[in-house]
């Protein structure tokens, strides 16, 4: 069985106070409200990690970082290791998405070694991959998703490639209130499964929990959910009111 799992990205919003809040309101809502089978995580401002780590600690809920650098330590002034994020106990991190492709130019070579050092410090990679409009309208975007997962992830071991969640999230979906049908993302998720499959095997592919993300909210998560190929949710803005973020939880 597929873990499900649905993961706030809180991008660059909430100061100290209301991160605050929204972490607390979230934790005794999933403890109250969400099936322990879906599993929460806050993927919050690095500035605010540690202080929701906290808050989150004797709960299920778990926290994740929105990036790392990609080397283990040294003169990156600004930048943030995943070994500190290992150090202050975060168990996840976004990698790859398309916000930091496309504004700090990221590349998948660099994703490379991201997911590398993430996984050398215990820190769970979701791992993002998308296409553009553009490229949907030219027919080329299950090649361009294919191959973000190439290069990024396909240099993985077996047993390194189990710890990985994926992330589609289609750039024109992504804060625009247009979702994707849930038979695009079907359409795509499957492609992306096939494709796992034909690196490592259909029962690894099996294995992979692959996350929908781009407008995703309560009136529409749950028949993003039902989809079988389609196992739970990473969600920008409405992760941000602790209703919405819950009920899309309570979506499968
Ligand atoms: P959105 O963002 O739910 O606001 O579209 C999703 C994301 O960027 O992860």
């Amino acid at each position: 069985m597929r873990k499900k799992i649905v993961a706030g990205n809180w991008k660059m919003n909430k100061l100290q106070a209301d991160a605050k809040s929204l972490a607390s309101e979230v934790v005794n809502m999933a403890g109250a409200e969400v099936s322990s089978d879906v599993k929460l995580i806050l993927c919050t401002p690095a500035i605010h990690l540690d202080a929701v780590n906290k808050l989150a600690e004797s709960s299920a809920v778990s926290v994740g970082a929105q990036n790392c650098h990609s080397k283990e330590s040294g003169a990156y002034t600004g930048e943030i290791s995943a070994s500190m994020l290992a150090d202050l106990g975060i168990g996840y991190v976004i990698l790859g998405h398309s916000e930091r492709r496309e504004y700090f130019h990221e590349t998948n070579a660099e994703l490379t070694e991201k997911v590398n050092i993430s996984l050398k410090n215990g820190i769970t990679p979701l791992f993002c991959c998308g296409e553009t409009l553009p490229q949907r309208e030219k027919g080329i975007h299950f090649d361009f998703v294919k191959q973000q997962l190439t290069e990024s992830l396909f240099h993985l071991s077996e047993e390194d490639f189990k710890k990985v969640v994926i992330a589609y999230e289609p750039i024109w979906a992504i804060g625009t209130g247009v979702t994707a049908s849930s038979a695009q993302a079907q359409e795509m998720h499957k492609e992306i499964r096939n494709h796992l499959a034909s690196k490592y095997g259909q029962s690894v592919a099996d294995s992979i929990s692959i996350l929908y993300g781009g407008s995703c909210k309560p009136d529409n998560a749950q028949e993003l959910f039902a989809c079988p190929d389609v196992d739970g949710g990473l969600i920008g803005g409405a992760s941000l009111k602790s209703r919405d973020f819950i009920d899309i939880a309570k979506s499968f």
